[in-house]
């Protein structure tokens, strides 16, 4: 897989996209997604933003160095009292709404999905942008519909200054170096703190791949967090080899290194930052579990579905993250949750891990072990997992 030609990378191997451009420079593909065609319009994205349960801003640019936002839900009326041009309006987890969207992570395969943050949307009339600014993530800009004209420039950092009190980053100074039109199916990927800035040409619609790296100050609150229930009170600072020192108002390098060995044993167990690994980046966005079904599926009725080939399909807001060795794994992570991976069940966890749409056929044969089968039921009566109405089928690849 590893050295395979990818259409998504314009020809390029997965191995080559991250040897040479992923966190380094930015890579243009033409043609990128062939077929987005009638993906989404735009009054689809304007009806999400009127939803309460969805996140969404509209960024209105009144002048290069005047930028106005505003935090959904909208209504009717907001749209009707736009101006005509140089708007934004974003969709946040787009992917968690339109389950063809969620099929496009699909062909992102080749970064680990707990990497992933979410597909936002932007839909702008012309003259529409976010203004010139860097992101801390990687992102794959992929045009979906109409066209924008995007420029890259300048490497950013904290230090960048940026237009001051407004409610947008928008950069003080932005040095374009190179510049895009991108047409439908055209994909731009941008490494983290690189300047851009795309303004659409006409009604244009862009999904915005974006991954997640939290911050060290994220990093280690959480982890804190995860490790304080686990830890003993009785263990405690020790000093039996304590020197005589001259002054008590001393703490000596001694006690320092002392007291940041306990500190570095505690953040360097491995079992244990893999345990919170799991849980953390297989939280769901919005920190919300997904509906479960009305009533309970029994194991029969289960593989009835199955067998009449219906398709199942993870919930769009769920991550199913898995740690261990690559194909042995040892502990499943289910939407924030440790879950026991009962025996005779790893290659159905890795199968549940690696798709989001699942071959019906494949469970069935997964499901002839009931470890397995007890595993999937338990998945879709937790909403985890859910049965399409429409019969699977293969996608294509
Ligand atoms: C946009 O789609 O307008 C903004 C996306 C980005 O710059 O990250
Ligand atoms: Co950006």
């Amino acid at each position: 897989m590893a050295t395979k030609p990818l259409a998504v990378l314009g020809g390029r191997s997965a191995e080559q996209f991250l040897t040479e451009f992923w966190q380094q420079q930015p890579l243009l593909v033409r043609d990128a997604f062939p077929d987005l065609g009638s993906l989404l319009n735009p009054d689809e994205l304007a009806g999400l933003a009127l939803d309460d349960t969805v996140e969404s801003r509209i960024i209105i640019e009144r002048s290069p160095i005047d930028w106005e936002l505003r935090h959904g839900p909208f209504n009717e009326t907001t749209f009707k009292n736009l101006p005509r041009t140089h708007w934004t309006l974003l969709i946040q987890a787009l992917d968690h709404q339109v389950p063809a969207v969620a099929d496009l992570l699909g062909a992102f395969d080749f970064i680990p999905s707990w990497r992933l943050d979410d597909i936002m949307a932007s839909f702008a009339p012309v003259g529409g942008s976010v203004g010139p600014h860097f992101d801390d993530y990687d992102v794959f800009l992929v045009q979906a519909s109409g066209q924008r004209r995007w420029q890259i420039g300048q490497h950013c950092d904290d230090s960048s200054e940026l237009l001051p009190e407004l409610p947008v980053r928008v950069l003080q100074r932005f040095e374009p170096t190179q510049e895009w039109l991108l047409n439908p199916g055209d994909m731009l990927y941008l490494p983290p703190g690189l300047a851009h800035y795309g303004v659409a040409e006409n009604d244009c619609i862009t999904l915005s791949v974006g991954f997640r790296a939290p911050s060290e100050p994220e990093i280690l609150d959480d982890f804190a967090h995860f490790l304080l229930p686990r830890l003993k009170d009785s263990a405690r600072y020790q000093d039996q080899e304590l020197a005589l020192q001259s002054n008590p108002g001393w703490i000596s390098p001694a006690a320092v290194t002392r007291m940041s060995s306990i500190l570095l044993q505690l953040v360097s167990d491995q079992d244990q930052v893999s345990q919170w690994m799991g849980e953390y980046f297989s939280r769901t966005k919005y920190d919300q579990n997904p509906e479960p079904p009305e009533d309970d599926y029994l194991d029969t009725e289960v593989l009835d579905l199955l067998h009449a080939n219906l398709s199942v399909r993870r919930e769009e807001s769920s991550r199913l993250l898995y740690t261990g060795d690559a194909h042995r794994p040892q502990r499943l992570f289910v939407n924030g949750e440790t879950l026991p991976i009962p025996p005779m069940t790893h290659s159905m966890v890795l199968y549940l891990c690696k798709n989001r749409h699942y071959n019906p056929v494949n469970l069935a044969m997964f499901c002839e072990t009931q470890e397995n089968l007890r595993l999937l039921t338990q998945l879709l009566n937790s909403g985890v997992l859910y049965i399409e109405e429409d019969l699977y089928q293969e996608d294509e690849d």
